[in-house]
C-alpha cells in the first residue's frame, strides 16, 4: 500500500525535518516502497487533515521534528483517522516533546524503585525548575547555582538554549528561550562527556544499540555543529568501559520504557566528569535522519544499512 512520509511541517525544526524525511523517502523509495512525501507546512491549519486524508496513505513514517509531529498532536490526529504510523503513541509523544514532564516521570521512577522491588536503573536527571517568567529563573540561580543551561520545555535541536555562567546572562539566556516557549527549562549544568544511545524497538522488544560519543569543538554541540559544521566527532561504539556501556544502555532503555515510548527514539546523556555518573538529558521520540544524525550512525555501528534501519521503523508502524 501507499505509504506516507511526514516531513517539513511548521516547527522551527522544519529544515532539519526536510533532511530527515527526504533521506528516509529516497532509502524507502530505494527499497521498492511505494513512498511519497507529505509536508504538513505546505497547508493552511485548517486544511492539512483533510489534505493528509485525500492522500489516502496506508500507514506514514513521521519524521517530523518538533511541535505539531513529534508532540503527540499529529499522532492524534492519525488515530481518528485510523492510519497506523512509526515511533510512540499520543501520551508518550507529548511527554517526551516536554522536558520538564520527561524529567518529572524519571525523577518518579527513580523514586518508586527507592522504595520498590524493581531493579531497573535509577533514571538520574539534573536537577531542574519550570521558570515562566524572569523573576523565576533568577530564583532558580539561588537555588540551583551556576553555570546553568536554559531551555525551551518544548524545543528540539538546541534551539533556544544557553548556557549561563554569570548572573548579567540571565535576562539574554530568557529571551532566547522564552520566545520558543512560554515554559522555560532551568536545569543544573552538569560538566562531563556527552552520549546519545539510539533504542530501536518497542515492548520487550525494544534494545539499545551502540552508543555515540559527541566530541563537539569546545564542548559546543549547538544548532551549526549539529548539522552544518563538519568539525563535531562522533565515535560509536563510544570508547567506555563495558560496565558503564552496558550500565548507560540500561539506563536508556529504562527512560524509553518510562515514558511509554514505542518503535524507536534517542535518548541523550551526560557522564559528569567528577564521578563518572550518568546523566539522562532528554529523549526523542522522532529523532533526525540527516547525513549528520546519530540514529544512522548507530545503527551502521550494529550492522544495520541506513535503509535497513528505515524499513525496521516503518515495519513498526501501528495505531
Ligand atoms: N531534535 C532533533 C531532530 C534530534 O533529536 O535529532
Ligand atoms: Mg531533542
Amino acid at each position: 500500500g501507499k505509504v506516507g512520509v511526514l516531513l517539513g511541517g511548521r516547527s522551527a525544526e522544519r529544515e532539519i525535518s526536510l533532511l530527515s524525511g527526504n533521506g528516509v523517502l529516497s532509502a524507502l523509495q530505494a527499497a521498492g516502497v511505494d513512498a511519497h512525501p507529505f509536508d504538513p507546512g505546505l497547508y493552511s491549519q485548517d486544511t492539512v487533515l483533510s489534505a493528509l486524508a485525500a492522500q489516502q496513505f496506508e500507514r506514514v513514517f513521521i519524521a517530523l521534528h518538533g511541535r505539531w509531529g513529534e508532540d503527540g498532536t499529529l499522532q492524534g490526529a492519525l488515530e481518528q483517522m485510523g492510519i497506523p504510523y512509526t515511533g510512540s503513541g499520543v501520551m508518550a509523544s507529548a511527554m517526551a516533546m516536554d522536558k520538564v514532564y520527561t524529567k518529572r516521570i524519571w525523577m518518579s521512577h527513580l523514586q518508586t524503585n527507592q522504595t520498590g522491588s524493581d531493579h531497573a536503573p535509577t533514571l538520574t536527571t539534573p536537577r531542574f525548575m519550570l521558570a515562566e517568567s524572569l523573576a523565576q529563573l533568577s530564583a532558580a540561580v539561588r537555588e540551583i547555582g551556576l553555570p546553568l543551561a536554559v531551555k525551551p520545555a518544548r524545543e528540539g535541536s538546541s534551539i533556544g538554549f544557553s548556557c549561563v555562567q554569570q548572573e548579567s546572562e540571565l535576562a539574554a539566556a530568557w529571551q532566547t528561550a522564552a520566545q520558543h516557549d512560554r515554559d522555560v527549562l532551568v536545569e543544573e549544568f552538569v560538566a562531563g562527556r556527552e552520549f546519545t544511545v539510539a533504542i530501536l524497538g518497542t515492548g520487550e522488544q525494544a534494545r539499545a544499540l551502540p552508543i555515540v560519543e559527541i566530541v563537539a569543538p569546545e564542548g559546543n554541540y549547538d544548532y551549526q555543529h549539529k548539522y552544518f559544521t563538519d568539525d563535531t566527532q562522533y565515535l560509536c561504539p563510544a570508547p567506555l568501559s563495558a560496565a558503564l556501556t552496558t550500565h548507560i544502555q540500561a539506563m536508556a532503555l529504562a527512560a524509553f520504557h518510562a515514558l511509554g515510548c514505542s518503535g524507536w527514539a534517542r535518548v541523550d546523556v551526560l557522564l559528569r566528569e567528577h564521578d563518572q555518573q550518568p546523566y539522562l538529558l532528554e529523549i526523542n521520540t522522532s529523532p533526525g535522519m540527516t547525513s549528520h544524525s546519530l540514529v544512522p550512525m548507530a545503527a551502521q555501528a550494529a550492522g544495520l544499512s541506513y535503509q535497513a534501519l528505515c524499513l525496521q521503523i516503518l515495519a513498526s508502524a501501528r495505531l
